[in-house]
Order: C-alpha cells, then sequence, then structure tokens
C-alpha cells in the first residue's frame, strides 16, 4: 500500500523503468487504459522526458479494445493509448500494438493479436487495472479462466462504469476483444494498480477470495510474478 494515488503511479512507473533498462532494445510492455495507470505513464513520460529512460526500442501492447468503434474514434483504445502511452512515452507507433476491434473477422483479428504477442516473446511487464467487478482486460465475471484473446461482452456495470467516457451509456459499446486470464497469466511480471474506495472489494476478492470466475482478477493469485499497488482506500477491505 502506498501514500496515494500518485505514490501508486511513481512506484509502478520505477518498476516498468528498471525492468526497461535492465532489458534495453527488445523490451515488451502490456499497456493497460482507464483512468488507474494515468499516473504511472504520467510517470515514465517525465522519466522519457528528461532523458532517464529511452522506450524507442521498445514494444508496447495493449489488453483490450472495444468492438465497432470506428478507427480515430476518441474513447476507442487505440486513440487512448496513442494519446496516453505511445506520443508521451515516445514509443514508435508501428511498435505499438490494440487489438483491431473493428475488423470485419473478429475471431481472425484475436487470433493475429495472439499471434503477433508470441512473436514479440511475450511481455515482459504488464501494467494491469482492475473494474469495480472484478474484472481485468475485460474478463468480465463467468469467463473461464484459461481462455486466450477473445470477443467478450461487457457486463452492465462496466458499461455504466465506462460510460463517464462517452457521451451517454448508449454509445458505450456492448462488445470488445480482449486478452483472455490465459494470455494475461503467461505475462512475465504483472504490476496491478488500483486506486479509490469503489475498488476496495474487487480488490479484496481478488487477493483474498476463492480463485473463481466471479471475480477474474483472482486467476492472478496462480502468477509467478504479480505486484499490486494500491492506495490506502483501494487496500481498505484487505484483511
Ligand atoms: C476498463 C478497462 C480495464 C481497466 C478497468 C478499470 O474497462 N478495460 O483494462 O483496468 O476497466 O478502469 P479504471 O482504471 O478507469 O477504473
Amino acid at each position: 500500500m502506498l501514500r496515494d494515488r500518485e505514490a501508486v503511479g511513481a512506484f509502478a512507473a520505477e518498476m516498468v523503468a528498471e525492468a526497461a533498462r535492465s532489458i534495453g532494445t527488445g523490451f515488451v510492455l502490456g499497456v493497460a487504459t482507464g483512468s488507474s495507470p494515468v499516473p504511472t505513464y504520467e510517470h515514465l513520460a517525465r522519466a522519457v522526458a528528461n532523458g532517464e529512460l529511452d522506450l524507442s526500442g521498445a514494444r508496447a501492447f495493449a489488453l483490450d479494445e472495444y468492438v465497432g468503434l470506428p478507427p480515430g474514434h476518441p474513447q476507442s483504445y487505440a486513440e487512448v493509448v496513442r494519446r496516453t502511452v505511445t506520443e508521451p512515452l515516445r514509443m514508435r507507433p508501428e511498435r505499438v500494438l490494440v487489438p483491431n476491434g473493428f475488423a470485419d473477422d473478429l475471431e481472425t483479428a484475436a487470433r493475429d493479436f495472439e499471434r503477433s504477442l508470441a512473436g514479440a516473446g511475450g511481455l515482459d511487464v504488464q501494467v494491469l487495472g482492475i473494474g469495480t467487478d472484478g474484472h481485468v482486460g475485460f474478463n468480465e465475471p463467468g469467463v473461464p479462466l484459461t481462455e486466450r484473446t477473445h470477443v467478450g461482452t461487457l457486463a452492465e456495470s462496466t458499461r455504466r462504469d465506462n460510460a463517464r467516457f462517452f457521451g451517454s451509456l448508449d454509445q458505450v459499446p456492448h462488445q470488445c476483444l480482449t486478452q483472455g486470464l490465459g494470455t494475461i497469466m503467461g505475462h512475465r511480471h504483472v504490476i496491478l494498480v488500483a486506486d479509490g474506495q469503489a475498488k476496495a472489494r474487487a480488490v479484496a476478492d481478488m487477493v483474498e477470495g476463492d480463485v473463481s470466475i466471479d471475480c477474474p482478477g483472482s486467476v492472478l493469485q496462480g502468477h509467478p510474478h504479480v505486484t499490486v499497488l494500491l492506495d490506502p482506500a483501494a487496500a481498505s477491505r484487505l484483511t
């Protein structure tokens, strides 16, 4: 547990930067969208701007994407990743891959994404958030714990949570293309960041509950290298 959301971001960024420096060119980063990792990316951007970190030789993969948002839609994760990761971290756009949720054939897009991940040799570090219902990526309660990248359906609670980014709830897509829990479990180091009271229940279920499809994040209990970074509110239901 850390002092606040800023401190969570600073700590996560330092872990990412250390891994990036020690691995050098060829470092592969997994990036989550949502508000939780924003301070992490801001701290990384500062390190890049100060010349303390160079990610121009690194690659990045996003966790998920909405289905049906046209290229350039400001709330598509392709655009969110461009604005919050690729540009501020001065990564090469051709080295940053987001699942193609606007593909005619989503099953093929899912397989292509998995192939690219494998081609990059897997992820060194995945920055991850968690939804209020315990989802990671867009893996909602009920999904198999071993699935690979697939087309998924957003829980209504997730659509409501994410409506703040869209004009209204009606505009939030119902479907997504997301890395599966099996995919995420293959990443070498997972850094999960969460802040705020709204995440306290999901965090407690993830860390201290049974491993269950009711809380997709709980699958991480079986991962060999996970770091969970929380502010006091998100940690408040841990015993
Ligand atoms: C979104 C994303 C997740 C994210 C989560 C939490 O729906 N698909 O990757 O971790 O929900 O979002 P936030 O950090 O904004 O609370």
